[in-house]
Order: structure tokens, then C-alpha cells, then sequence
């Protein structure tokens, strides 16, 4: 299958089955459920869902296993995203092509939509209670746990937010990158990969593979904060710049960050060998990373 048309499935499959998942709009109290959904639903990319249905396809020929999963991480990542955006972090007023959550709803409100997400994934999690096996279940909450935590997601953004306007090492640039953004796709490869039964040898591979995967992804990033173009991306341009952040342009430069998120990509793509043909998703979700506008 051509990578757009499986972006494009894995998509579709994710929103339909986080519109069921999620708490109605309607029900009370209504404010709450209408902040919740209005991150989910702003129009993500879903990659960390993709990578979760990918990797359980890679290693047992089916995704479905792993489809709560892939919609409670999309929850932790938004929650994350809302946070990220707040007065006192990135001061963000766009996400994902519309204002962003704080903007509409309040400080108070996106504070507690994103606390309800991280929260909300959690019951997800314990829902697949009755079609997986107790030791894969345990087994993915303590990785989504440690993923999002302060050995993850949240540690990532404390250094993130402690590195402004100081100019950092080589070392603390990828200790944030794989903290604030690398774990979560570690998680979520990792989980699917789990889901799917892989042996400890598959799993050790998946985990290299989704390792590079996530440096890669937040280079990137910094590299689209400064020549994406806003329409595209759906967020401000220049925001890492206005609040100095170390980013990996800021250290190395546009060219030289280009040739790491290169570099990371072939380690990535290499890390796969040993599933051949069968993770030829991955290794195209990796591949577009170099392209990507968005
Ligand atoms: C943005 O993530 C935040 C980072 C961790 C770099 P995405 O680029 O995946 O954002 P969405 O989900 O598509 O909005
Ligand atoms: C954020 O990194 C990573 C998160 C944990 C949300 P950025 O601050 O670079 O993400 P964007 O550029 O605002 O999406
Ligand atoms: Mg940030
Ligand atoms: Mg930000
Ligand atoms: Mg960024």
C-alpha cells in the first residue's frame, strides 16, 4: 500500500474509534467534554496511532489489537500539546490550524481538558481489560506511565523549560528531544508491538527503530519552527525562537540539523532489517519524515 493512502486509513480508523471512546459533548459537565474534544478533533496527524497500528501489524499481521492503545495515546500526546501551549510554557495561540485551547476555553479549563486526557487514557487503557491478557495490560500501562512521566514526556519538557535562553550541549539537546518527544513514540510503537506479541528480540529492534524515529521527529520539528510554513503546519513559526529555546537548528544550524534528522532516519530504517518486507509501513512512516511539511 502507498504510505499516503495507509496515512490516510490509519487516520480514519483512529478518529472513529477515539469519537467512540470519548466522552459526549453533550453530557455534563458539558464545558469540559466540548474542551476535550476540541484538541482531539482540530485535525492531528495521528502519527503516534499510525505507529502503534503499524508496529502490531509488523509483528502479528494485524492492527486491531492495538487500536484502543493507539487512541489513548493520541489522548496523552493532545493533553501534552494543550499544556505545551499554555501562558507558561510556550505561550502558543495557534495548534493544529486553530486557536488554541487556553485561547478559547481559558488557562483554567485547557489546564484541566489536558489533565482529563492523561486521566482519560488511563480508563482506556483498563477498558481492553476483557481482550487482553493481564501480563500485556500491565505491561502497557507501566510503559505508558514511565513514557509520560518525568523519566519521559514530562522530564523532556522540565529541561525543555530550564534550557531557555542558555546555550546547551550536544547531550542535553538529545536528552530533551528524547524525553519530551521520543518517549511518547517509543511508547507508542512499543505498545503496539506488545499488543501484538512480539518476542523480546522484536521488541528490542522495534524499540531502536522507534528510538531514532522520535530524535528525528522532533528535529524536524525545530527545523519546521523556523522554514515550515504556518498554513502547513498549524502552528506559529518562530515560537522555539521568541522564547529561545534549545532547539537543534539553534545549535547546529539548519543544514547540519537536516543531515542528523537523516542520519536518524537510516538508523531508524536499519534497526527494521530483521522484519524484511513486514515493516514496510515503518519504514516509509520514517521516510516521510524527511519530507514532511506538517
Ligand atoms: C507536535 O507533534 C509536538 C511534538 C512532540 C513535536 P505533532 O507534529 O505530531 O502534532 P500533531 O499531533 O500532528 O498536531
Ligand atoms: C513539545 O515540543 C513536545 C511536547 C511534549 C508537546 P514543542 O514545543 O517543540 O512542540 P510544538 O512545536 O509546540 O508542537
Ligand atoms: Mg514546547
Ligand atoms: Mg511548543
Ligand atoms: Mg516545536
Amino acid at each position: 500500500m502507498d504510505i499516503k493512502t495507509y496515512m490516510k486509513e490509519a487516520r480514519n480508523i483512529t478518529d472513529a474509534r477515539l469519537k467512540e471512546l470519548l466522552p459526549a459533548e453533550t453530557a455534563y459537565p458539558e464545558v469540559i467534554h466540548q474542551a476535550m474534544a476540541y484538541s482531539v478533533f482540530a485535525g492531528g496527524k495521528r502519527f503516534r496511532p499510525m505507529l502503534c497500528l503499524a508496529a502490531c501489524e509488523t509483528v502479528c499481521g494485524d492492527w486491531k489489537p492495538s487500536l484502543d492503545a493507539a487512541c489513548a495515546m493520541e489522548c496523552i500526546h493532545t493533553y501534552s500539546l494543550i499544556h505545551d501551549d499554555l501562558p507558561g510554557m510556550d505561550d502558543d495561540d495557534y495548534r493544529r490550524g486553530k486557536l488554541t485551547n487556553h485561547k478559547v476555553f481559558g488557562e483554567g479549563m485547557a489546564i484541566l481538558a489536558g489533565d482529563a486526557l492523561l486521566t482519560y487514557a488511563f480508563e482506556i487503557l483498563a477498558g481492553m481489560g476483557s481482550e487482553t491478557n493481564s501480563r500485556q495490560m500491565l505491561q502497557i500501562i507501566r510503559e505508558v506511565s514511565k513514557a509520560s512521566g518525568t523519566a519521559g514526556m514530562i522530564g523532556g519538557q522540565v529541561v525543555d523549560i530550564i534550557s531557555e535562553q542558555t546555550k546547551p550541549t550536544a547531550e542535553l539537546l538529545q536528552y530533551i528531544h528524547n524525553n519530551k518527544t521520543g518517549a511518547l513514540i517509543v511508547a507508542s510503537v512499543r505498545m503496539g508491538a506488545i499488543l501484538g506479541g512480539a518476542d523480546e528480540t522484536q521488541l528490542a529492534a522495534l524499540t531502536e527503530y522507534a528510538h531514532q524515529l522520535g530524535l528525528a521527529f522532533q528535529i524536524t520539528d525545530d527545523i519546521l519552527d523556523v522554514v515550515g510554513d504556518e498554513s502547513k503546519i498549524g502552528k506559529p513559526v518562530g515560537s522555539d525562537e521568541k522564547n529561545e529555546k534549545a532547539t537543534f537548528p539553534a545549535l547546529f544550524g539548519l543544514e547540519q540539523s537536516r543531515l542528523m534528522a537523516d542520519e536518524a532516519v537510516q538508523a531508524a530504517v536499519t534497526a527494521l532489517e530483521p522484519f524484511g518486507e513486514k515493516a514496510d509501513m515503518l519504514v516509509q512512516l520514517a521516510q516521510y519524515l524527511l519530507s514532511r511539511e506538517s
